[in-house]
């Protein structure tokens, strides 16, 4: 079996050893310019567009992250450059919900503690208690209940908070009130913070902008977990002149890194992490891709993490 690796960075986070290891007899390749053997499973993050172009011998794609918008895109750019027919998957969280878990609850305590306005008050030297909100203003909107949103509102709701969420078909969770694709206002109306945690897909790119700020509560919070192109940055950006936005966690950008001279380094409130809300963890993510090698190697159809093309997720 030939197995070819492909991440822009290389493998300075160890994915080849630790295959090897699990797959002693099993040819496993990082991608080179030019030549490369044909292989049976791609595994790959971020390719550029030579690298499956002349892959014909695939059975299976495997994305190291939970998002597929990179290859999807790729796909509709350049679809002669990828192999026809061949079935895409994605990590299925992999160790990423704890950390979308802990990174969301985080930044939501920040903000119900108005822990970010006493930093600010701390530079001024100023000491002054703020009101306290309440769990019942502070409504929280998840976008996005598949794995990572549900966790994420699932564990937002258990420390007390009304949570939303809305996703493109109905859902049902516990202790969250559940919103499908046609009911985006009903979902936004009234919400105090949003996390972000859709796919970026032709459908959901540029959602969170001016339209949608208007529906939310005043002095609302924003947070994005998901892709840059999600938001329209001078939306935000005017949003928060207005106080209607008050202030925005962002993990994701449209161009990554973001840029020194873009305005929301210097911005009093605006939070900004360089991508790091959920790490891909090589160890969980090699288990689950040799499960799925294995299952197919056996004849078994392997349905999680299989990408719709349709859907772009
Ligand atoms: P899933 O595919 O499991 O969940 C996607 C959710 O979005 C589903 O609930 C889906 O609805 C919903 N959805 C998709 N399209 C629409 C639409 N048009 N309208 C309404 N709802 C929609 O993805 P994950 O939870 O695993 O990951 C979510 C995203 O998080 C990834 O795509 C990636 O971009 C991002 N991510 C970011 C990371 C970071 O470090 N910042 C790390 C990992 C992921 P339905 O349930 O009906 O299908
Ligand atoms: C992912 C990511 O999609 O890290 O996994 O963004």
């Amino acid at each position: 079996m030939n197995i070819l690796f492909y991440h822009p960075a290389g493998d300075k986070e160890g994915w080849l050893p630790l295959l090897k290891r699990r797959l002693p007899h099993v040819n496993i390749y990082p991608y080179q310019d030019g030549a490369n053997p044909l292989a049976d499973y791609a595994l790959i993050w971020q390719p550029h567009k030579h690298v499956l172009a002349k892959q014909n011998n695939l059975k299976a794609i495997f994305v190291l992250g939970a998002g597929v918008d990179a290859i999807l895109d790729q796909l509709a750019y350049s679809p002669e450059l990828l192999p026809k027919n061949v079935p895409i998957y994605r990590l299925e969280d992999a160790g990423m919900a704890l950390q979308m878990q802990e990174y969301a609850i985080a930044t939501v305590m920040r903000y119900f503690r108005r822990l970010d306005e006493y930093e600010r008050q701390q530079r001024h030297k100023q000491w002054q208690a703020l009101p306290i909100y309440s769990y019942d203003q502070f409504i929280i909107g998840v976008m996005g209940l598949g794995i990572l949103g549900k966790h994420v509102a699932s564990s937002l709701s258990k420390l007390g908070f009304t949570v939303k969420g809305w996703s493109r078909s109905k859902k049902s969770i516990d202790g969250i009130a559940c919103y499908d694709q046609q009911q985006l206002d009903e979902f936004v109306c009234g919400t105090k913070l949003l996390i972000n945690l859709l796919p970026s897909t032709p459908q959901t790119q540029g959602i969170l902008n001016a339209n949608l700020f208007a529906k939310l509560a005043d002095n609302a919070y924003i947070i994005n977990l998901a892709r840059g192109k999600h938001l329209i940055e001078q939306d935000l950006l005017a949003a928060m002149l207005t106080n209607k936005i008050k202030a925005a966690t962002l993990d994701v950008f449209n161009n990554e890194p973001l840029s020194t001279d873009h305005p929301f380094w210097q911005h009093p409130a605006i939070t900004i992490t360089p991508h790091i809300s959920a790490l891909t963890l090589v160890d969980n993510s090699v288990s689950q891709i040799i499960d799925k090698i294995l299952q197919i190697e056996k004849g078994e159809t392997v349905a999680n993490g299989l990408i719709d093309l349709d859907r772009g997720y």
